[in-house]
């Protein structure tokens, strides 16, 4: 059995102070709590390694992206291999900010994720339906052709211990999150969705929901079923929403 998941996404935010103070803080309050939750943070790339020197076992490091090259002439780019080099435990690909602004394809992310399995890290493969989409109820159907596309390229046993992240785009930074009976549904739908290719694979399978999650509203994604974790935005920049959300991941038995 997994404990849940709490990944923080800082995406483009922060600088070395924040970073020091915000890690300081974290670890000295975690230190304290008898902790049944997995805890990874995700800061800006160029600080992972400054954010590794205040880590203690309670949290692990998570890059935001990861190239689709291993070396070689690809100027401005990250490796898996250097992500590895420098202790990262998860890397989040597929992230609709991604596919949106740098024009992402799911032939691109099949192939980080086929890169991250080979290095024994852990994707964590985000999806999700836009605004349009869920409006004429294509959620699940959006969801399954984004799979359908990875697992064609990397095979169903890739997604032994891989994460997936739900990620409605409608949701992501708007404050406006999913109905957590709805997330549980897709979140169903999606190991549905797996089963038809492995069962055992599916069984295993951790999904996260991810869009406005807070300290508010995280036991109810967590009460349900099929959600085993949140990747969390805007709220896990300040060290006193991030604890509270951990505390109400902790105070969830399922
Ligand atoms: P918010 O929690 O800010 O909505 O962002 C969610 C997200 O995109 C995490 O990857």
């Amino acid at each position: 059995m997994f404990l849940p998941l709490i990944i923080g996404n800082w995406k483009l935010h922060g600088n070395k102070k924040i970073i020091k103070s915000y890690f300081t803080d974290l670890c000295s309050k975690l230190k304290l709590m008898n902790l049944h939750v997995e805890i990874a943070i995700a800061p800006p790339m160029v600080y992972l390694e400054l954010a590794m020197r205040y880590l203690n076992q309670n949290i692990t490091l998570c890059a935001q992206n990861v190239d689709t090259n291993i070396s070689g002439a690809f100027t401005g780019e990250t490796s898996i291999r250097m992500l590895k080099d420098i202790g990262v435990k998860y890397v989040i690909i597929g992230h609709s900010e991604r596919r949106l602004y740098h024009k992402e394809s799911n032939h691109n992310i099949a192939k980080k994720f086929a890169l991250i399995k080979e290095a024994s890290l852990i994707p964590v493969l985000c999806i999700g339906e836009n605004e349009q989409e869920y409006a004429i109820g294509q959620s699940e159907y959006i969801c399954h052709q984004q799979l359908d596309s990875i697992i064609n390229f990397v095979g169903i046993e890739s997604f032994y211990d891989s994460i997936i992240a739900y990620e409605p785009i409608w949701a992501i930074g708007t404050g406006r999150h999913a109905n957590p009976l709805q997330v549980q549904k897709i979140h169903q739908s999606i190991r549905y969705h797996i089963a038809r290719y492995d069962e055992n694979v599916a069984k295993q399978l951790r999904i996260q929901y991810g869009g406005s999650v807070n300290e508010e509203n995280i036991s109810q994604f967590l009460r349900q079923s099929d959600v085993s974790g949140a990747l969390i935005g805007s709220a896990c920049l300040k060290t006193d929403t991030f604890i509270n959300i951990i505390k109400n991941t902790e105070a969830i038995k399922k």
